[in-house]
C-alpha cells in the first residue's frame, strides 16, 4: 500500500471538498442563470465541473496507491445570495480555504516522506495558484461594477 491510513483518510475528505465546491459553484451558476448573466452561468459552470474532474483524480490516486475510497457526506450549498459580489466572495473564500487544505495534506505527505503523493498533491497546489487569482480578478472587476452594471463584466469574461 502506498499510502497511510491518515492520508487516505485526509484524501477522502479532500474528495468530500472537492465535491462540496462543485455543488456550490453548480449553485452560484444557476443564481446567475436566473439572472440573465449568461457569462458568469457559464464561468461557474466551467468551475463546477472543474471541481468534479479533481475529486475524480483524488479517487484515482486513492484506488492507485491500493487505499480505500470512502467518499463523505456533501452539505447542501448556499443557494441564495444578495449580489454578484457575495456569491464571488463566497468562491474567493473557498478558494483560498481548499488552498489551506491541499497544504495540510502536502504537510502531512511530506511528514511520512510519501514522495508519491507530495509530487501528486503538488499538482493541485499549483493548481489552486491559477483558481485564487483568477477568482481574486473576478471579484475585483465585479466589486469595480454596480449590480446593474454587470452585463459589462458580462463583456469582460467573454473577453477571458
Ligand atoms: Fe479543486
Ligand atoms: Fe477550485
Amino acid at each position: 500500500m502506498l499510502i497511510s491510513k491518515e492520508l487516505n483518510n485526509g484524501i477522502n475528505e479532500q474528495v468530500g471538498h472537492e465535491l462540496d465546491a462543485s455543488h456550490q459553484y453548480l449553485s452560484i451558476a444557476a443564481y446567475f442563470e436566473a439572472r440573465h448573466l449568461k457569462k458568469f452561468a457559464e464561468l461557474f459552470r466551467k468551475q463546477a465541473a472543474e471541481e468534479r474532474a479533481h475529486a475524480d483524480k483524488f479517487i484515482q490516486f486513492i484506488l492507485d496507491a491500493n487505499g480505500e475510497v470512502k467518499i463523505p457526506a456533501i452539505p447542501a450549498p448556499k443557494w441564495e445570495f444578495t449580489s454578484a459580489e457575495e456569491a464571488v466572495n463566497l468562491a474567493l473564500n473557498w478558494e483560498n480555504d481548499v488552498t489551506k487544505k491541499i497544504y495540510a495534506l502536502i504537510d502531512q505527505a511530506v511528514a511520512e516522506k510519501n514522495h508519491i503523493a507530495r509530487e501528486f498533491l503538488g499538482w493541485f497546489a499549483t493548481e489552486q495558484l491559477e483558481e485564487v487569482s483568477s477568482m481574486e480578478q473576478l471579484l475585483a472587476v465585479v466589486q469595480m461594477s454596480t449590480e446593474k452594471n454587470l452585463l459589462m463584466i458580462e463583456a469582460y469574461i467573454s473577453h477571458q
